[in-house]
């Protein structure tokens, strides 16, 4: 959460600067800044709100020729939304100009002792702590690399930080300690930055900075060193591959819709390459040093969290691995008594969520094997684990995460396909078996691609006749209950309306008091074992006048105020066809009530504060 840039080059810094905070905005959206040198002054200007409004503010300033230059876009942790709480932060002097995504846990220690130095503040951050921290420790330090080293070291907690000076106009200070930081190398130029794309126009050539590493940049040259002893760090530069292509809305009204429509071709890709001629093995060449786990314990957050539970479904079914699934940030804080041969799966598609990441090293600690199965390429998490597998969704821009868990599903079934053959007994699936739903995987981006269209159509429909409800159940059994979990979360997200996820079976033990005829349910019957028993929980809401949305298959016998017929695919893939359908559901609504899609109030996509 929040975007930091640093820019050091040849061409005007400001452009380049709010460009890259563009393309970061995602990470958050509460206000934004840039600062830089103008003649012998260091400029900050600053905005409550999203770029827009600091892009505003910087069309009535004097083109500026500076060349190097920090921006940042906020999500709030210390000091609500507000300008004076936005970044950049100056040091009570005006000598230095610092961007920050993190806490710093001490703060209010270090505060003090400031204050009692004279040191007034202006904002409730920690960030404008720091930055008179450092300034305080340039009063004893030979130069600003030491204070920024040695204040860093005074801080407690997570930080991604960019810090230029008055005295020094060419030159960007950055560090990092828990939160995400990658260093583009240009040609005549470099770059820091929260992300990739923020200067993927310029530079494919990046540095993904390890925690406790600390950068020294001009436009022509740059040191890494290490935090604790400002000795050289070793870092081999990577090449990315990918383009800005997935930073376009190609046409779509919103992000989300484009990546929504994405998921045929994320299936595609992420079946590419995975599976034999003959059809019924699975190919998972990440994972052959690594054992079939005795015990599997998959952590996440939020939406990956619903892929967690839906894919324990296929684990446990398919390749008979027990499996627990946890919250990472429950997990973080309770004895896990975690074996030597247990596994963690960490399932994150940015790969820098915090509360994930210290799930991980946790396991870590405990001596346990972690698998990571991340979208972005070089994240934390992905660099962390002992083994990683990626999902290869592409950028996701819209901070409500759609083909992400799509692709996070497809890799859990492989996972569970892949696993199960490598066990190769009657207790899994037999050869038949596999090849069965390998056939089926392969099925899934045609069908999805033809229909999607009316999938959204029908959403559009029933998002005008629905869009006044203040309360939505959302209730599935079994495969579907982590579905009914993901559909009430992007509802909420989306547009604000109170949802809730239920076990279909769990109704009677006291939510379905809730219900009446202002309190609709999507229920999620597909044609699967357990559909008698969902429809005698749809049966039950009915008699308490609920209104129902049923998704389910032609040919099933039910009673709905609506149904919602989706292709026929073999439970538990059919799975593939519902989340759509909630993802296409919640963006209508979402988008007829005027909501803002792609960047909902109060969120970000990357959370890297716990
Ligand atoms: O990057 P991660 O998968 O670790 O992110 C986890 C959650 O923050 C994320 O899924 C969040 O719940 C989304 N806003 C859901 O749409």
């Amino acid at each position: 959460m929040c975007g930091i840039i640093g820019y050091a080059g040849h061409r005007p810094a400001v452009p380049v600067v709010t460009e890259g905070l563009r393309r970061l905005e995602y990470r958050g959206y509460d206000s934004a800044g840039v600062a830089f040198m103008r003649q012998d002054d260091l400029r900050v200007i600053r905005s409550k709100g999203k770029l827009a409004a600091l892009e505003e503010k910087l069309a009535d300033e004097p083109v500026t020729t500076a060349t190097c230059a920090i921006g940042h876009t906020r999500w709030a942790t210390h000091g609500v939304p507000a300008e004076r709480n936005a970044h950049p932060h100056c040091s009570n002097d005006g000598a230095l100009a610092i961007v920050h995504n993190g806490i710093i846990e001490n703060y209010q220690e270090i505060k003090a002792d400031l204050t009692t130095k004279g040191y007034i503040f202006h904002s409730e951050t920690d960030t404008e702590v720091l930055v008179n921290l450092i300034a305080e420790r340039r009063k004893s330090e030979p130069d600003l690399l030491h204070a920024l080293a040695g204040a860093l070291r005074e801080a407690h907690g997570a930080y991604a930080v960019c810090l230029i000076q008055r005295d020094a106009p060419g030159t960007f200070y950055a560090a990092r300690m828990s939160a995400p930081l990658i260093f583009g190398l240009g040609t005549g130029e470099n770059f820091v930055a929260s992300d990739i794309p923020a200067f993927l126009l310029y530079t494919r050539r990046v540095i993904f900075l390890d925690d406790g590493d600390i950068v020294q940049a001009t436009s022509t040259d740059y040191q890494i060193m290490h935090l604790a002893d400002l000795q050289p760090a070793k870092h081999d530069p990577q090449t990315i591959l990918w383009d800005m292509q997935a930073a376009q809305k190609t046409g779509f009204r919103h992000f989300m819709l484009k990546e929504i429509f994405e998921q045929p071709r994320v299936i595609t890709d992420a079946l590419t390459g995975r599976i034999t001629t003959g059809r019924d093995t699975v190919l998972l060449p990440e994972l052959k040093d690594l054992p079939i786990p005795k015990r599997l314990h998959i952590v996440a957050c939020g939406t990956s969290y619903h892929s967690a539970l839906w894919g324990r479904h296929l684990l446990e079914h398919w390749a008979h691995v027990p499996v627990q699934v946890e919250i990472a940030s429950e997990f973080r804080y309770r004895d896990a008594l975690l074996q030597t041969d247990d596994m963690m799966l960490v399932i994150s598609q940015s790969g820098e969520t915090a509360d994930t990441l210290a799930a991980l090293r946790i396991a870590r600690e405990h001596g346990a094997t972690v698998l990571g199965l991340c979208n972005m390429v070089g994240s934390s998490i992905a660099r962390e684990a002992s083994a990683v597998i990626y999902t290869q969704a592409g950028h996701e821009i819209s901070v409500a995460s759609t083909k992400a868990m799509c692709s996070q599903m497809l890799m859990l079934a492989l996972l569970a396909l892949y696993w199960s053959g490598r066990r190769n007994n009657a207790a899994a699936l037999t050869k038949g078996q596999r090849r069965k739903w390998i056939t089926i995987l392969e099925t899934l981006p045609a069908l999805l691609d033809t229909h999607l269209p009316s999938m959204h159509e029908k959403a559009r429909q029933l998002s005008r006749k629905y869009s006044q409800a203040r309360n939505f159940f959302y209730l599935g059994r079994g495969h579907c209950f982590p579905l009914a979990l993901e559909g009430a979360l992007k509802l909420k997200e989306l547009s604000y309306i109170h949802a809730e996820g239920y076990a279909a079976g769990e109704m009677k033990h006291g939510p379905i008091a809730l219900v009446d005829a202002l309190f609709p349910t999507f229920a999620l019957a597909p044609d699967d074992a357990l559909f008698p028993k969902v429809k005698s929980n749809i049966t039950e809401v009915q008699a308490r006048q609920g209104k129902i949305i049923a998704l389910t298959n032609e040919g099933m016998e039910l009673a709905a105020d609506e149904i919602w017929i989706i292709p026929r695919v073999a439970a538990p893939l059919v799975g593939f066809m519902i989340l759509p359908v909630l993802q296409l559901f919640s963006y209508e609504m979402s988008d007829y009530l005027g909501k803002d899609v792609d960047q909902p109030r109060n969120l970000a996509k990357s959370v890297t504060v716990e």
